[in-house]
C-alpha cells in the first residue's frame, strides 16, 4: 500500500466529487434540458454573402423565411452592424424553425429568449440551431456579442402566431 498524505487524499476525494458534480451537470443539461452546441455548418465568403445570387442571405429579405414542409421552417438571418435581416419573423404555432445565421462584417451573437438558441455569429461561418414553438407569443432575439457603438440596437422578434 502506498502511503498517501491525508491532506493529499482529501484533495483527491474533493476534486473527484467536483468532477462528478460537473459531469452530472453537463449530462443533465444535455439530456434533460436539450442543451445544444452550435457547430459551424458551412463556410462562406463574408464579402459575397449578401450579394444576390451568391447565397440564400443575398435573397430578398421577405424570401428568407422558407417553409420546407407544413410547420417546418428555415430562416436565413444576416447579421451586420447593427441589425438583423430579417428583423421580424412570423411562423404559426407548433412550428419547428431552423435558424441559419451568418455575419457579413464582424462577430455578432444570436440569442433567442425562451429557447435554447444561443450562438456566436462569425463572418465566414454559418451558425445553425433549431427550436420548436408550441406556444404563441413574441420571442425576442438579441445580439449578445459586443460589436460596436450600435450593438444595443441589434435585436429583432420572432412572432409565433396562434
Ligand atoms: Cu451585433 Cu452586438
Amino acid at each position: 500500500m502506498i502511503h498517501v498524505d491525508p491532506r493529499e487524499r482529501n484533495f483527491i476525494i474533493g476534486t473527484t466529487i467536483l468532477l462528478l458534480i460537473f459531469g452530472t451537470a453537463v449530462l443533465v443539461s444535455s439530456f434533460a434540458f436539450g442543451f445544444q452546441v452550435p457547430a459551424p455548418v458551412e463556410r462562406l465568403d463574408p464579402k459575397l454573402v449578401a450579394t444576390p445570387g451568391q447565397s440564400p442571405w443575398g435573397d430578398p429579405v421577405e424570401e428568407r423565411v422558407r417553409e420546407l414542409a407544413p410547420n417546418k421552417y428555415e430562416v436565413y438571418i444576416l447579421a451586420q452592424a447593427w441589425n438583423f435581416q430579417p428583423r421580424e419573423i412570423r411562423v404559426p404555432v407548433g412550428s419547428t424553425v431552423t435558424f441559419m445565421v451568418t455575419s457579413k462584417d464582424v462577430q455578432h451573437g444570436f440569442r433567442l429568449d425562451g429557447t435554447n438558441v444561443n450562438m456566436m455569429v462569425l463572418p465566414g461561418e454559418v451558425a445553425k440551431l433549431t427550436a420548436t414553438f408550441d406556444e404563441a407569443g413574441t420571442y425576442n432575439f438579441v445580439c449578445h456579442e459586443y460589436c460596436g457603438v450600435g450593438h444595443h440596437t441589434m435585436y429583432g422578434q420572432l412572432i409565433v402566431e396562434p
